[in-house]
């Protein structure tokens, strides 16, 4: 079964055709068109540049990811777009252009949660997952920790109260002005610290009864430290390591007590923040210790893509789960459930 995937909910322009049997998702195609370039000098997404952007791009992507995977539409079982959370000027493009090829081809639609797509990444190529699974998603817009009881079958387990685990990334970036997306520019710098800085940022919520975060007084303890710290500027990247050594210290303490505590089989780690290095290799190594399965998807899987959506949308296929075409919107602050 043949299943063309859409995606457009923030600043990448994303198709792919994927080929699903049985348990197993196989990738024809994946085409990504990112705008980081366009952005990059505003320090961050402007939502009418993306939407302007998608509009242009969206046709020739979906176009070329048909070319790539060498199907013609009329081999398409289906087609699966996200359909929230995200920017509703960038979602509706991809909304917008699943309806159409979807009424022109006379195809079923389904309309995927992002974060949803996001945990499917992981089933990208790999058949063996064995529920039930927690799963850390960590994106620019999602921190959540997911108990994955089977396909479809979701209880969020915990979430950050603020700022997204990427997102406080994009801040910290700002605040020591690096680049953006601040996920990469962070990791990287902090690869050329020196270990013993002597810098101690907070660990928020690490030992809370709960499986919750919060990243937002993080930041502002960075901008308080570099503050009274007139060297500051020498120090970027030991500032950096420490940054991400607080935000991964809670992201895998937390996961590895949710997943022990729901005694579950597998842990899964997902979205752009799971291309970090360091939070990969920390995370499978307390996943090994405790005796728990882990899989993360590969890294051009982790950042928003459309293998990811059409993969989720193989999943629903097979459930009948299809979403009536006349129903099929934008809603910008879907809920995971
Ligand atoms: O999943 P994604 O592409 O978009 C959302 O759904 O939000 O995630 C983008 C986020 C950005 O905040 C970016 O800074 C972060 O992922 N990111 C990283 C790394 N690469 C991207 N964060 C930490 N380390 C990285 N290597
Ligand atoms: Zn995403």
């Amino acid at each position: 079964m043949k299943i063309l995937g859409i995606e457009s909910s923030c600043d990448e322009t994303a198709a792919s055709v994927v080929e699903g049997k049985r348990n197993e998702v196989t990738i024809l195609s994946n085409v990504i068109s990112s705008q980081i370039e366009i952005h990059k000098k505003y320090g961050g997404v402007v939502p009418e540049v993306a939407a302007r952007e998608h509009i242009l791009n969206i046709l020739p992507v979906v176009n070329e990811a048909m070319e790539i995977a060498k199907t013609k539409s009329k081999d398409i079982d289906a087609i699966s777009v996200s359909r929230g959370p995200g920017l509703v000027s960038s979602l509706i493009i991809g909304i917008e252009t699943a309806k159409n090829l979807a009424f022109a081809w006379n195809k079923p639609v389904i309309g995927i949660n992002h974060v949803e797509g996001h945990i499917y990444a992981n089933f990208i190529g790999n058949p063996k997952i064995e529920f039930p699974a927690v799963i850390l998603t960590v994106s620019g817009g999602h921190t959540m920790l997911v108990l994955m009881k089977g396909h479809g079958e979701y209880k969020t387990l915990g979430e950050t109260r603020d700022d997204a685990a990427g997102e406080a990334y994009d801040k910290a970036a700002k605040l020591l002005g690096l680049g953006y997306p601040g996920g990469k520019e962070v990791d990287m710098k902090a690869l050329k610290a020196k270990n013993d800085h002597g810098i101690k940022l907070p660990r928020p919520m690490i030992d809370a009864p709960n499986f919750d975060f919060s990243f937002s007084g993080l930041k502002t303890a960075l901008l308080y430290k570099i503050q009274k710290d007139k060297s500051w500027k020498k120090k970027i990247p030991e500032y950096c390591l420490e940054f991400q050594s607080a935000v991964i210290d809670v992201l895998v303490k937390k996961t590895i007590k949710a997943s022990l505590k729901n005694k579950v089989k597998t842990v899964m780690l997902t979205g752009g923040v799971a291309a970090s290095r360091k939070l990969r290799s920390r995370l499978q190594e307390e996943a090994e210790k405790n005796n728990l399965e882990f899989f993360m998807p590969e890294l051009c899987y982790t950042t928003d893509n459309a293998a990811m959506v059409a993969s989720a949308g193989y999943y629903h296929v097979k459930r009948k789960d299809f979403t009536p075409w006349k129903k099929l919107k934008v809603d910008c602050n879907l809920e995971f459930k």
